[in-house]
């Protein structure tokens, strides 16, 4: 068959098979699956899919099914390292400026964190050099938000979360609210680079493209204030490796930040005894832009 001929055929049943949502009542989901459609049949078309090459897709999504529980999200993990989550992100980012970027939420916050006072440490006996974390919350005008709610999490040193341990252990997780002036403070501990949960299909395609399922080290937050935008992101650790081939992609310049290093000898900010350890400190100001209704 030529060319010409293989493309008219092609083209019939892109356009047989857009015409079954023209009776779409939703407008919306209309506009949806006509541009999902088309790009599949484009890309399907564009790199001539084998059949051999269709199966092994479909044998790769059946996996992802088969190893998505309700706390392993293999499917967010794939739209995580082809940037999709990312790109949701930035399309849906209001930009105002000055405000904090957001950048991908990631499978391992939970609900029902513990409450920790300001200066108090959400460690919770997680392993990892001491990090003292302090910063503001204001909105985009620089006036303070008070009584934000900052949720924070993090890995211990060796890379893992909490919930990737098989005990019931609850560290490096918390949520505290700003003070009047907006001011917040806490331990935590010094962000170490990690990999991504690497053991399943979406492992086995980074590994086949050459890509590394690191995470260059970072400290999420999610700040909540009435009248505000949700802010969902985390701060890197400027210098710190993987930050141009972070696996999903999230690392943003504004959001790489300054850890600095202290010798144990150093007073901590708060008086608080490491016993002669060294510790960390970073600074992150957060500015939130006003809820979308509001905008
Ligand atoms: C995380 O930072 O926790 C994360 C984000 C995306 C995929 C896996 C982990
Ligand atoms: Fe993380």
């Amino acid at each position: 068959m030529t060319e010409s001929v293989h493309a008219d055929r092609e083209e019939r049943l892109l356009s047989w098979v857009q015409a079954s949502f023209a009776d779409s009542p939703d407008p919306r989901l209309k506009v949806v699956m006509l541009s999902l459609t088309s790009h599949l049949h484009g890309f399907l078309r564009d790199v001539r899919l084998t059949e051999a090459e269709w199966e092994a897709g479909i044998a790769f999504l059946t996996e992802a099914g088969r190893v998505t529980t309700a706390v392993r999200q293999e499917f967010v993990l794939l739209s995580d390292v082809l940037g999709a989550s990312m790109q949701t992100v930035t399309i849906n980012a209001q930009l105002r400026a000055g405000a904090t970027e957001a950048t991908v939420r990631g499978p391992f916050f939970v609900t029902g964190s513990p409450f920790v006072a300001l200066g108090g440490d959400i460690s919770g006996g997680a392993a990892g050099r001491p990090c003292w974390v302090e910063g503001t919350v204001t909105d985009t005008d620089g006036t303070p938000v008070p009584g934000a709610r900052l949720e924070v999490w993090e890995s211990d040193e060796t890379g893992r979360y909490d919930v990737q341990y098989d005990d019931e252990r609850v560290t490096g997780r918390a949520h505290l609210f700003s003070d009047p002036e907006g001011g917040y403070r806490f331990w935590g501990v010094t962000p170490s680079p990690y990999p991504i949960p690497d053991d399943g299909p979406v492992g086995r395609m980074l590994e086949a493209v050459g890509r590394s399922p690191m995470r260059a080290a970072h400290l999420h937050f999610m700040v909540t204030a009435e009248g505000y935008r949700r802010l969902v992101t985390h701060i890197f650790a400027r210098g710190g490796e993987y930050l141009r081939t972070d696996a999903v992609f999230g690392v943003r310049e504004g959001l790489i930040k300054e850890f600095v290093e202290h010798d144990g000898a150093e007073p901590t900010p708060d008086g608080r005894d490491l016993g002669g350890r060294k510790w960390a400190s970073v600074r992150f100001d957060i500015v939130l832009e006003p809820a979308p209704d509001d905008a």
